[in-house]
């Protein structure tokens, strides 16, 4: 994989999505990941440029920062609950724009404020994009769950024919903990034929707080290609 090219069909996506979607007045979603960084730097520019008075709602910790860097408004879903356009990277989109989100392990606030968003717009590069979930993305659906339901947890997914990992902090020893204080379990369940049914099982065990699996969720991607164009999918 060429690095290059992959930054730059990242940032040609969020460009292109900024661009063609942020106006004036609007309360904007902000996701987490490396991708959404390029999205966040050209909505302060163009704000700083033209005043748009937008307000920002962060996903993440990580999200928090880069609004404040950006000197854009920042707000909280009690003060804004309904957002106009969220705006995501993802782990990978399939071919009815269902993704899997988490690899950053921010999917809890990512999936509450799409939820309680009229749009979700996607920003991804040509790695993400599949036929199929668990096609590209090889690391498992994250899935945050309660400290104290890990081992059972981790148990019900392999009996669920899922092959999970607890995953570990970089910088710490022990378990990564979320922006929730949560533990967050990567399970490979290979490609997922029926990803409505998987998340319907998940989401029933005790101790998941919530999946990484975004399913009818999205109503735009931007896909950032090799060639530096940008592929733009709509919801059908
Ligand atoms: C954060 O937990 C994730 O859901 C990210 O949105 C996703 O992992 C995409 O991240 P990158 O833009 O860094 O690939």
């Amino acid at each position: 994989m060429n690095d290059n090219l992959i930054e730059q069909g990242k940032k040609n996506a969020a460009l292109k999505a900024v661009d063609e979607n942020i106006k004036k007045d609007l309360i904007i979603g902000i996701g987490s990941g490396s991708t959404i960084v390029y999205a966040v730097n050209r909505i302060g520019e163009i704000n700083q440029e033209n005043d748009l008075n937008l307000i920002c709602i962060p996903s993440s910790f990580q999200a928090r920062q880069l609004i404040l860097e950006n000197n854009l408004k920042i707000a909280s879903l009690d003060e804004y609950p309904e957002i106009d356009i969220d705006l995501d990277g993802a782990d990978e989109i399939d071919q009815n724009l269902n993704l899997i989100k988490g690899g950053g392990g921010c999917l809890v606030q990512e999936k509450i404020l799409a939820s309680n968003s009229k749009k979700l717009i996607i920003i991804v590069d040509y790695r993400k994009n599949s036929k199929k979930l668990g096609q590209q993305w090889k690391k498992g659906v994250p899935i945050e769950v309660i400290p104290m339901s890990y081992v059972p947890l981790l148990r019900k997914f392999s009996k669920m024919g899922g092959k999970p990992t607890l995953r570990m902090a970089q910088a710490k020893a022990g378990p990564l903990v979320s922006d929730n204080n949560n533990f967050i379990i990567d399970v490979d369940f290979g490609i997922i034929k029926n990803p409505q049914e998987l998340n319907i099982k998940l989401l029933s065990l005790p101790g998941v707080v919530d999946t990484g699996l975004f399913l009818d969720m999205t109503n735009k991607a931007y896909i950032g290609q090799q060639n530096g164009q940008v592929l733009v999918l709509n919801k059908k």
